[in-house]
C-alpha cells in the first residue's frame, strides 16, 4: 500500500507528521481549523494539493463536531476559517483556489429558499470530501497522460526511460498517487521506467527525506543526488525527461515550484532534455498573467544553516531562504501535464477553459 499523507473519515482527520519522516511514522489528529492551519504552517503537511485538502478537511471536521446553529454564524465561521487557512502559506495556490470556490458555492447554496444551517453544513462537508476524492483521480490521469507522452517523445522502442525529479510530489504531497511522482509511478507500472534520479532538494530535503522514502517504499529503481549534481547527471546518465510538480502555474505557463526547479529547467534546456511540469488544474492560477506577481514564501534562516538542530553554517553569515522559484514558461519544453491534457505553456489558458 502507498504511503498516506492523511487519513479521513467523516468527523475524523489524521495528518501524517512529515517532519518526523523517514524515521518515525506518526499520525496526529487535527480536530479543527486552528490545528489544520498550524499543520500547514509548520510543514507537518506540505505539497500544494495536500495543503488544500488538509485545509478544507480541517474545516469539515470542525463543522461536523460543532455545527453552527444559524446560517449567518456558519457563513462567518467558514469565511474566517478560509482566511486563516489561506494565509498559512502563500505561494501554493491550491488552498486559495479551494477557498474561493468553496465560498462561491456556499454563497449560492445559502441563497436557495429553505437553506438551513444543517443543510449548508452538510454541503460544505461533502464539498471537502469531493476535493479529496478528485485529487486522487486527477493524479492517476496526470500520471498516465504524462507517462504516455514521455514514451512517445522518447521514441525508445520498448526500452525504458530515465527521469529526473525534484522535491516531493508523491502520495505524501497529495491525497494519493502524486503528480510528477505519479508520472514516475505510471512509467514504472508500464514496465518502462529504467531509473529515476531524485534531488535532495536543499534546504528542506523533501527529496532525500520524502521522495527517496516513497521510492524505496514502492520498490522503484531510484538514486538520490544532491541538487548540485543535476547537470552532470543529465549529461552522464542519459536522462530522458525532467518532471517536476508545481505550486502555482500562471496564465502564460510560468511556474512557481520548489526552489531549485528553475536551475533544473536551465540545465535541461542546455542538454536538450524535455522539461515537464505535472500539476492538477487546482494548481493553475489564470488570474495572474505571468510569474512576476507570484508571492514567494521566505522561510527561516535556520532551515538552511542547521541540520536537525545542529548548526553547520559559519555563525554570523547572512542567509536568503526563498522556498520557491519561478521557472519561465519558455523553459517548460515538454509541456504542462494536467488531468485535462498536456499543454504547451501558450496553450494552457485555452486548454483549461475549453469545457467551461
Ligand atoms: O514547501 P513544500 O514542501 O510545500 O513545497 C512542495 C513543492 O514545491 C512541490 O513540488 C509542489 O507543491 C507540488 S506537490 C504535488
Amino acid at each position: 500500500m502507498s504511503l498516506e499523507s492523511l487519513r479521513y473519515s467523516r468527523g475524523n482527520l489524521l495528518v501524517l507528521n512529515q517532519l518526523l519522516l523517514p524515521h518515525i511514522t506518526e499520525y496526529e489528529a487535527v480536530t479543527g481549523v486552528r490545528g489544520g492551519a498550524e499543520a500547514i504552517r509548520e510543514m507537518k503537511v506540505r505539497g500544494a494539493p495536500a495543503i488544500a485538502i488538509v485545509g478544507v478537511l480541517s474545516l469539515a471536521v470542525e463543522l461536523t463536531s460543532d455545527p453552527p446553529r444559524e446560517v449567518s454564524e456558519l457563513l462567518t465561521f467558514v469565511r474566517e476559517s478560509l482566511d486563516r487557512l489561506t494565509s498559512a502559506r502563500p505561494t501554493a495556490v491550491n488552498m486559495k483556489k479551494a477557498a474561493d470556490e468553496l465560498s462561491e458555492f456556499l454563497a449560492r447554496e445559502a441563497e436557495l429558499p429553505g437553506a438551513t444551517p444543517q443543510g449548508l453544513t452538510e454541503s460544505v462537508v461533502r464539498w471537502a470530501e469531493l476535493l479529496l476524492k478528485k485529487d486522487v483521480q486527477d493524479n492517476h490521469e496526470i500520471g498516465d497522460l504524462g507517462a504516455r507522452h514521455i514514451l512517445q517523445g522518447a521514441a525508445s522502442g520498448g526500452a525504458g526511460v530515465t527521469v529526473l525529479t525534484h522535491c516531493n510530489t508523491g502520495s505524501l504531497a497529495t491525497a494519493g498517487y502524486g503528480t510528477a511522482l505519479g508520472v514516475v509511478r505510471s512509467l514504472h507500472a508500464l514496465g518502462r521506467l529504467s531509473h529515476v534520479f531524485c534531488t535532495e532538494t536543499r534546504p528542506y530535503n523533501q527529496g532525500s527525506r520524502l521522495t527517496a522514502y516513497e521510492l524505496v517504499h514502492e520498490d522503484i529503481p531510484a538514486t538520490l543526488i544532491t541538487d548540485s549534481m543535476a547537470a552532470v547527471t543529465m549529461r552522464e546518465r542519459r536522462v530522458t525527461a525532467v518532471v517536476v510538480g508545481a505550486d502555482r502555474v500562471v496564465a502564460n505557463g510560468d511556474t512557481a515550484n520548489k526552489v531549485g526547479t528553475y536551475q533544473l529547467a536551465v540545465s535541461a534546456k542546455y542538454h536538450g532534455i524535455p522539461f515537464y511540469v505535472a500539476a492538477p488544474s487546482t494548481s493553475c492560477d489564470l488570474s495572474l498573467p505571468n510569474g512576476d506577481s507570484i508571492v514567494i514564501e521566505e522561510r527561516p534562516s535556520h532551515e538552511l544553516t542547521d541540520v536537525n538542530g545542529v548548526r553547520l553554517a559559519a555563525p554570523g553569515i547572512g542567509v536568503w531562504n526563498p522556498a520557491f522559484d519561478v521557472t519561465p514558461h519558455e523553459l517548460i519544453t515538454g509541456g504542462i501535464i494536467t488531468e485535462l491534457g498536456i499543454f504547451r505553456p501558450e496553450e494552457l489558458r485555452d486548454g483549461l477553459t475549453r469545457g467551461e
